[in-house]
């Protein structure tokens, strides 16, 4: 049977959210990857260093529940302007070192985000999160056209970029292929790629039946954008790490009138990858793509814990907890073995 080794896999982009949904869905994460970077949007903010503390060790605890030991959380501080440089000071001593930056009702959970972003007090904590060598994750969308919002953002970028040459920024969940070239322009711009982005457009949202379990932060894009990130992805350019973004919402939360945004693809994260980078027979650049590049571009130290996946058949759920997995139902051709 073929097989596949995975040494040290990151997910650079996760939301756990806490309490019950927490304790339901770490195992989907914490079984099958190294370290994940989890958002902190939660209903309470995680926006200052004792808040971030204590959610890890609810993470952690969780993985305990489960008897999985080999997992590190990564924290993000929820980027407000109520940062100082004590607080980040500390929080960059404590191992904290990655802020994300929500534009204001971008998305779930952005309220508490920043209005104007290249405002004189956001620039300031900028200022000093570049002296202390942090990372700056941006979910970076404006509020115009839903279609137009990330190429609409890319100003910002480029302002950011210029503006702070030693802070390496991160364009979060990259859905529209104008926004390829622009990572490329900056030496540190750098970008996360999910699995639905890479393989899900507008089509599967709202080309037949209206499907809200497709429906996400930045929306899934044309074929056009979804082919040329798929080949970035397949090429594990060394600016683009594995993010996937999943997002477990109720299915009641989804299929109500509210239709919260967001997609759950913890559950299939690994053998989905398998079997796309198989299908094109680049399987040998899926370590790049998931554990190398992330390893680069976030200076993370590797872990020694690796997942071995094989080419055999794994149905997949059609509800987990009450959470609809991307791809419910349907079976992939690989599992984690
Ligand atoms: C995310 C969520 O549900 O927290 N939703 C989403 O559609 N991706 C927030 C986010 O990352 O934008
Ligand atoms: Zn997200």
């Amino acid at each position: 049977m073929e097989t596949l080794t995975l040494n040290s896999p990151f997910d650079m982009h996760l939301h756990l959210r806490d309490g019950e949904m927490l304790e339901n869905v770490i195992k989907y994460t914490a079984q099958n990857f190294a370290s994940a970077l989890v958002m902190p949007n939660l209903q309470t903010p995680i926006v200052n260093v004792d808040l971030a503390i204590a959610y890890k060790q609810r993470i952690l605890q969780a993985c305990k529940m489960q008897g999985i030991e080999n997992f590190m959380p990564l924290i993000s501080l929820y980027l407000t302007p109520s940062l100082d440089k004590a607080e980040l000071t500390r929080a960059k001593e404590m191992g904290i070192f990655i802020l994300k930056l929500y534009p204001k009702g971008a998305t779930t959970g952005s309220e508490s985000g920043v209005k104007e972003i290249l405002d004189s007090r956001v620039l300031e904590i900028l200022e000093i999160a570049q002296s202390l060598g942090m990372v700056l994750s941006i979910h970076g969308e404006s509020n115009g056209f839903v279609m137009e919002r990330e190429v609409e953002f890319h100003p910002v970028f480029e302002a950011l970029a210029k503006n702070f040459p030693k802070l390496r920024i991160i364009f979060e969940h990259l859905s529209d292929h104008r926004s390829i070239a622009l990572v490329e322009k900056y030496e540190n711009l750098f970008a996360t790629l999910t699995l639905h982005h890479i393989l899900l457009s507008l089509d599967n949202v709202v080309g037949g039946m209206l499907n809200p379990h497709y429906f996400c932060k930045p929306i899934l894009k044309t074929k056009k954008d979804q082919e040329a990130l798929l080949q970035v992805a397949l090429s594990a350019h060394s600016k683009f790490s594995f993010g996937s973004d999943s997002a477990p919402h109720l299915r009641s939360a989804k299929e109500s009138s509210k239709g919260a945004a967001g997609i759950f693809s913890a559950p299939i994260l690994l053998p989905l990858l398998a079997q796309t980078f198989a299908s094109k027979n680049v399987l040998e650049k899926l370590e790049s793509f998931v554990s190398h590049n992330a390893h680069k571009i976030y200076q993370l130290p590797l872990s020694q814990k690796s997942v071995k996946l094989c080419k055999k058949p794994m149905t997949i759920p059609q509800e987990c907890y009450g959470v609809v997995p991307m791809l419910a139902g349907e079976t992939l051709e690989w599992s984690v073995a």
